[in-house]
């Protein structure tokens, strides 16, 4: 069969832009093999073409006119990799409202912007591919649009920023935060400025969108409710470790009774569960429906190669695609409404300090009983003049729980009380020890 040639563009040019045409330049036999398509990078929008670069690219591709780009009829394909809101946005949009495919990396653009995009998308009858925006090398969004696509997805349960599991994973042996943190950043794994992964919202805006294609309802960055690691001490860490578990930057979507609960938020995982054995930079994606009950996908969820392998494969599908429409609709056709503010459900662990003298953990007990919340393991130590307590509640309404919180918080002999922690074990809370 002939070969087709299919000039492709990149805006950006950076850690993933050149590996990204590194990868097309070494497999371009292997892709024009698998499917009778040669990619052949044309332009490349940069925003200064003299810097010195990995993988420079050949002639004349490095551009900072995005009009080369907009305005050439022969570039059907463009991989957005540039990052950033704007102008990554305003170009996105031209390029889909212009009839171009685009195929992007950029998970706050997808999760902030997805319905905006996705509109022009559908006007011009183009395509948006967004594979790489979540956990990289993943092929996590291909699974649940294609391998998936009638099964019944309920639950989405993941580990998606390696950052912040790279630092709970260091706290573990001993690191406080801010050692474990700049050992992420010498090693390459955090940015001179980590706010977007310590503060949780990398995972967030991944979660919305790993929300929007498995309950085929849109979620955006602002309808996930999330908590990053910066408050996480090494005092958590032990408290986990004694109840053989570990602290993990957990996000977790969920569909239930017709109403979508979408969070990112620090948690004790049980040591026997699968997401406790992903280290390091890992990623891992759980997800769970009917028929599947349960698949896995674990693998690096960040790097420029590991990147530009799933913006390839979204290159590929679109030209694979591109004139049968297979599968190139917006994932999101319906309407599913987010559960109310504290109504999620999760066994809880918090602990206090209190005041060593008789009732104080009867008031304790009290208050939680009072909200029908019940106590699974408690644990108790001497610290000074006071007890600190440990408690790990059943599955609990997480806004009865504050409110017991803050009710514990007002009397006069509980001196200090932490977050609640969500708990994930399959085995219930009953059965964790003190190891
Ligand atoms: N790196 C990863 O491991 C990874 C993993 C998953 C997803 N992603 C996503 O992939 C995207 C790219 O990440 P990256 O690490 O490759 O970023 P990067 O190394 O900072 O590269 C960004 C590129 O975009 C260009 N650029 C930025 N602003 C521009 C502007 N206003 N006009 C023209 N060009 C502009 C830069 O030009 P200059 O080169 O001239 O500065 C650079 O070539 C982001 O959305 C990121 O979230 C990255």
């Amino acid at each position: 069969m002939a070969s087709v040639d299919v000039p492709v563009a990149l805006l950006g040019y950076g850690t993933v832009g050149a590996a990204v045409n590194r990868l097309l330049t070494e497999s371009a036999d292997d892709i024009e093999r698998a499917t009778g398509h040669r990619l052949r990078l044309v332009k490349a929008l940069v925003r200064d073409i003299d810097k010195e670069r990995d993988y420079p690219p050949a002639g004349d591709v490095l551009t900072t006119d995005f009009r080369e780009i907009a305005d050439d009829p022969s570039i059907a394909v463009v991989a957005e990799v540039m990052g950033g809101l704007e102008p990554a946005g305003t170009h996105v949009l031209e390029l889909l409202r212009g009839g171009k495919h685009v195929v992007s990396a950029n998970k706050q653009l997808i999760a902030r912007s997805g319905a905006k995009l996705f509109e022009a998308a559908t006007s011009t009858g183009v395509q948006l591919r967004f594979e790489a925006s979540v956990c990289a090398a993943i092929p996590v969004i291909k699974v649940l649009r294609e391998s998936l696509v009638v099964t019944n997805v309920h639950r989405v349960l993941g580990i998606v920023n390696g950052t912040t599991n790279f630092v709970l994973t260091e706290m573990e042996g001993g690191k406080t935060y801010a050692q474990a943190l700049a050992e992420a950043q010498e090693r390459g794994y955090a940015e001179a400025d980590p706010t977007d992964d310590v503060s949780g919202a990398d995972a967030a805006a991944k979660m919305a969108i790993l929300a929007t294609v498995a309950f085929k309802s849109r979620f955006d960055l602002a309808d996930v409710d999330y908590t990053g690691i910066t408050e996480i001490d090494p005092a958590d860490v032990n408290a986990a470790r004694q109840l053989d578990m570990v602290i993990r930057l957990v996000g977790v979507a969920q569909h239930l009774d017709g109403h979508v609960d979408v969070r990112v938020h620090p948690a004790l995982v049980d040591k026997q569960h699968p997401l406790a054995k992903v280290d390091g930079a890992f990623n891992a994606v759980m997800l769970q429906g009917d028929a599947i009950r349960e698949i896995t996908l674990e693998g690096p969820g960040a790097g420029g190669i590991e990147t530009a392998s799933a913006v390839i494969a979204d290159i590929t599908t679109v030209i694979g695609t591109m004139r049968t429409g297979f599968l190139q609709n917006d994932a999101a056709w319906r309407v599913l409404p987010k559960l109310p503010p504290g109504d999620n459900r999760s066994p809880f662990y918090f602990r206090m300090s209190v005041e060593d003298r008789p009732g104080a953990l009867a008031q304790v007990a009290d208050e939680l009983a009072r909200r029908e919340i019940s106590i699974a393991r408690l644990l108790q130590h001497q610290n000074g003049d006071g007890a600190e307590l440990h408690v790990v509640t059943h599955q609990a309404r997480q806004g009865a729980l504050e409110d017991a919180l803050v009710a514990l918080g007002e009397l006069s002999s509980v001196h200090r009380r932490s977050r609640p922690l969500p708990v994930v074990s399959d085995r219930g809370v009953s059965e964790l020890g003190w190891a």
